[in-house]
């Protein structure tokens, strides 16, 4: 145990990315270390403690803690991040995210099935023209920012410039935050472009009032109207939901190719049946699975069983390795196609489970479903990829790929 200890120590303490053998490592420490405590700060790694805290109350999500240089460049970009739902009181949190779950419904998510394919069949049609692509930059990262400029309602004219603001807030929180820097990375948004996107999504919401809409922003314009949130608070969750769905489906869709490199006969399958894509993506995320971590600020001193955590302590909850505890999952490295669908915490669980699950969920099968016949293959050796620095997305950061319409005939089915 003191081995894996020592590697989950060096990681947190040197930023050292997990890169290819993250499952390996997450599975090594769910079943040696599925409890660790450091100074004042908790590892939970066991699938059923990680489930069972997900749901304890005491345990609310924990406001990211940032810079001194931050909070004195860019101090409102800071108090937004203190105060969104997730990091309320959890009465609070409760009020807001039952205004959200609405939005989210099946019926809502339904009627945009046919308008995400339109913007996957867009963003394919040139790399297959070119019979390549960088994934990441190409399509794992504008498909979901052009997914989320349409479920909000973002006209058309104004996707680029609220994708270059989101963007700007990503990097914002990894750079201040998540610590991560590397030479990619884009500039921080900076005070007077988050002051410009606050006073954009105000109008925007005034807009949706005078005319309402069917979409989220129109949703969200209602439940002020109705007197279930304040309108600052409307306009803190349009940007929470401007950032909440892009790098998540990124790092998902790049680790779902990871996964299915890394094993032809899963992509033999897809290639002949596209129907189990579904299937695909659980196990998928469940193996590689894209946000590793979720943390918790304890509230008060409290016991759970043989643990007792003190007021204060900060708890991370290691998703990842959750989702590989062989007491839960047996023989967890393997792809298995029997496992059920929804048994996996790649969503969280419980009080904060991700509201955007299905509309992930409906992003990827339709990307996958595009290209179940000609998947895209990396064409540089995995073990080689650049990954991402931050602990919170093992994916890779550039993943360039060929398509292969050989596959479907190749045999493999
Ligand atoms: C495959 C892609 C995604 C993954 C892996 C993912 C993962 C997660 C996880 C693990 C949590 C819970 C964190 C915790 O308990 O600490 C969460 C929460 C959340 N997710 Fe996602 N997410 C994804 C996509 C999305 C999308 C597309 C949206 C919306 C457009 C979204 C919106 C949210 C929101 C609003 C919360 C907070 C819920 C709350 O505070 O009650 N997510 N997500």
């Amino acid at each position: 145990m003191a081995e894996i200890v020592q590697r989950l120590w060096r990681h947190f303490a040197r930023q050292v990315p997990f890169g290819m053998q993250a499952p390996e490592f997450f599975a090594e420490l769910a079943e040696q270390a599925p409890v660790v405590r450091f100074d004042g700060m908790w590892v939970i790694s066991g699938y059923d403690l990680v489930t069972r805290l997900c749901t304890q109350p005491g345990f609310p999500m924990a406001a990211p803690v940032f810079p001194e240089a931050v909070h004195r460049d860019n101090p409102q970009f800071v108090r937004f991040f203190s105060s969104t739902m997730s990091v309320r009181a959890a009465e609070e949190h409760q009020r807001l995210r039952s205004v959200l779950t609405g939005a989210f419904s099946g019926r809502r998510l339904a009627a945009l099935r046919d308008r995400i394919d339109d913007v996957v069949a867009e963003l394919l049609a040139e790399p297959l023209r070119r019979g390549e692509a960088e994934f990441v930059g190409e399509l794992a990262t504008p498909l979901p920012a052009r997914v989320t400029a349409v479920l909000l309602g973002v006209p058309p004219a104004d996707r680029e410039f609220v994708t270059e603001r989101a963007t700007g807030m990503m990097n914002q929180l990894a750079a201040g935050f998540l610590a991560e820097t590397h030479p990619e990375a884009g500039p921080p948004i900076t005070a007077a472009e988050f002051a410009e996107l606050r006073e954009y999504v105000t109008g925007l919401l005034e807009q949706r009032r005078a005319e309402p809409a069917e979409d989220l922003i129109g949703h969200l314009a209602g439940s002020y109207q109705a007197g279930k949130l304040s309108a600052g608070e409307a306009v803190d969750m349009v940007l929470l939901l401007f950032m909440t769905g892009l790098d998540t489906v990124t790092a998902a869709l790049a680790n779902t190719l990871v996964v299915l490199s890394e094993r032809p006969e899963i992509a033999a399958a897809l290639a002949a049946d596209p129907a189990c894509a579904d299937r695909v993506f659980a196990e998928a995320l469940r193996l590689r699975t894209p946000v590793a971590f979720g943390s918790r600020q304890v509230a008060h001193d409290l016991s759970v069983g043989k643990l007792h955590f003190k007021a204060g302590d900060t708890v991370i909850l290691a998703f990842a390795a959750a989702n590989l505890d062989p007491r839960k999952f047996e023989a967890p490295l393997e792809f298995r196609w029997d496992r059920p669908i929804t048994g996996n915490v790649a969503f969280g669980h419980g009080s904060y489970y991700c509201l955007g699950s299905a509309l992930a969920g409906m992003t990827a099968l339709s990307l996958l479903q595009a290209v179940h016949d000609r998947l895209p293959t990396p064409s540089r050796p995995l073990a080689e990829l650049p990954w991402r620095a931050s602990l919170a997305f093992p994916t890779p950061r550039v993943l360039p790929v060929t398509f292969s319409p050989a596959l479907a005939e190749s045999g493999a089915r």
